[in-house]
């Protein structure tokens, strides 16, 4: 008995040694950790589960019948963050450059269906040279296999891929299709075709970085939420994210013990709208007066930030937050804008996270770029966004809301639950220097006049409470009682029942 025993453990020695020593000196000395220290740092201590520690790949090509590593590059099983439960995959870069073979993509396959059945989100490691090279179409069949795992957990439960190395070909649109993808900044990256095919291609020349490192995919690309320095702080941050999740769409959001007063006032807002409607006003600073304990966590902070969008807490439960910037191009919403904040609010809705909306927009940006860029397609999912969610949603206008804008940002004719407004908000069709441009158009060459009649439409429009005598907006509140407001619509909102007719799925505008 105990030589199996012996065996068993020096089987799964074996396994821990991955590609063997050399290998894992090389993967630290270009910064990285090896898959099981990451797991190490991401999970609670001692509580990875380990599973498929023997599997071997069947290839026999080009000399693979005399390589078998155990586990074959990828290591898989469970574990809990914070108590939570958790189903991992963590690529293995030494074990043939963390390649993805025929058994590979079946570890990972099993670790997703699990997930699924149980109900508990999927992290996904990557770190792979891609498609085993030597097995051909099988692994291409096993990739498929795990986008297929992918499509079907979407909105079943979160998936989170942190790209902790290479990523490239068709290896990325498994990332692509899951909810958050995390990066390390200079260690990682992920394109369709690397630099030397784009240059064989198109004549191109570019960086690995540029063309798909870290820094482009969460500033330009936006194919990345956040990026990270290195790998134990991308870790630790997940295990932050994954606080505010809930493990599936069956599940409750998360609920985590607060000190914060759910009736704190806040008088500093009271005062933090400028005299000046054109002067901006940083809104992180309303957020975070509001959440609890000021902890916003924002989602592409470094993308479109004319929206911020992000997760936070009202009494310890989780909401998310999607809110116009007027420090950025004054708050407009844009393609990037929409495009950014509609998927969030999709997650959201999905995974029944309430979404809390604070609204300051002039309206949509114009310009030749945004019009033939398809502003109307992209500015539509947005709309389409809120419109389809069922979650509570709670607005709050706390200065501009000017035309379609005003619509899409979760107004009351979009089943808005709660809708609030500062008293310094302005609810209009558009602002008053170009209204009276257009309907006094006459008058264009008579400036006192143009100045009487722009005052006259802000005196009549620049406020809340033309839309307020409508009903569109439930009540005009102090902006220092503005947390208290909120924290009392989302718990009477938590009983709320709202469902949309039967559809075998919906047609966003994509
Ligand atoms: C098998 C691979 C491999 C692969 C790397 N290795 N990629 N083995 N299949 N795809 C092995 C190497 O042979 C090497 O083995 C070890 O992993 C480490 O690789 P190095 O090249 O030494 O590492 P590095 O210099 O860091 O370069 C990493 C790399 C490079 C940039 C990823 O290895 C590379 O370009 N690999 C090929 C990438 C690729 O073309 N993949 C197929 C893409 S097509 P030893 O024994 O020396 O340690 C694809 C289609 C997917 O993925 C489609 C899905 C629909």
């Amino acid at each position: 008995m105990s030589a199996n025993i012996a065996e068993m453990e020096r089987r799964r020695e074996a396994a821990r040694m991955g590609g063997g020593q050399k290998r894992i000196d090389a993967q630290h000395a270009k910064g990285k950790l090896t898959a099981r220290e990451r797991l190490d740092i991401l999970l609670d201590e001692g509580s990875f589960e380990e599973l498929d520690t023997y599997v071997e790949h069947d290839c026999v090509d080009f000399g693979m019948e005399d390589q078998r590593i155990p586990g074959d590059g990828v290591v898989t099983g469970s574990g809990t963050i914070n108590g939570r439960l958790v189903y991992v995959f963590s690529q293995d870069f030494t074990v043939f450059g963390g390649s993805l073979s025929k058994r590979h993509a079946e570890k990972i396959c099993k670790v997703m269906d699990t997930a699924m059945k149980v109900g508990a989100p999927v992290i996904g490691l990557n770190d792979s040279g891609g498609a085993r090279i030597q097995e051909g179409v099988a692994s291409l069949g096993g990739y498929a296999e795990v986008f297929q795992r992918n499509v079907l957990a979407s909105g079943v439960i979160p998936q989170i891929s942190l790209i902790m190395g290479p990523c490239a070909g068709g290896a990325v649109y498994s990332p692509a299709m899951t909810d958050f993808i995390f990066m390390v900044k200079d260690s990682s990256y992920m394109f369709v075709t690397g630099p030397d095919v784009v240059k064989t291609v198109t004549n191109e020349v570019v960086t690995q970085e540029e063309l798909g490192g870290a820094v482009t995919h969460t500033t330009k690309t936006s194919v990345a939420d956040l990026a990270f320095e290195n790998d134990i702080e991308t870790l630790l941050q997940t295990r932050n994210f994954f606080d505010y999740l809930p493990l599936s769409n069956r599940e409750d959001v998360p609920e985590r013990p607060t000190a914060d007063p759910w009736d704190r006032e806040e008088p500093s807002l009271d005062t933090l709208i400028p005299d000046n409607a054109n002067q901006p006003y940083d809104m992180h600073e309303v957020i975070r007066k509001v959440l609890d304990e000021g902890d916003f966590f924002e989602i592409q902070p470094a993308h479109a930030g004319n929206i911020l969008c992000g997760f936070g807490r009202v009494e310890g439960r989780t909401v998310g937050v999607v809110a116009n910037q007027p420090m950025v191009l004054a708050g407009v919403l844009d393609i990037n804008s929409s495009k950014k904040a509609a998927r969030f609010v999709r997650f959201c809705d999905a995974f029944d996270i309430p979404i809390l909306t604070f609204v300051d927009v002039p309206g949509f940006l114009p310009g030749t770029s945004q019009e033939l860029g398809g502003i109307i397609k992209h500015g539509a999912k947005l709309l389409f966004a809120y419109a389809e969610a069922t979650v509570p949603k709670i607005t709050v206008i706390t200065r501009k809301a000017y035309g379609g804008a005003y619509d899409v940002m979760a107004s009351k004719h979009l089943r808005g639950d709660l809708n609030y407004a500062w008293p310094t908000a302005e609810i209009a069709v558009m602002g008053a220097k170009g209204a009276v441009e257009i309907i006094f158009r006459q008058d264009r060459d008579d400036p006192d006049k143009i100045a009487e009649k722009t005052k006259e439409y802000e005196d009549r429009f620049a406020n809340p409470f033309v839309a307020a005598s409508r009903g569109y907006i439930d009540e005009v509140i102090h902006p220092h009682s503005t947390r208290r407001r909120v924290a009392l619509g989302l718990r009477k909102l938590r009983g709320k029942v709202l469902e949309n007719p039967w559809k075998k799925h919906d047609n966003i505008p994509l």
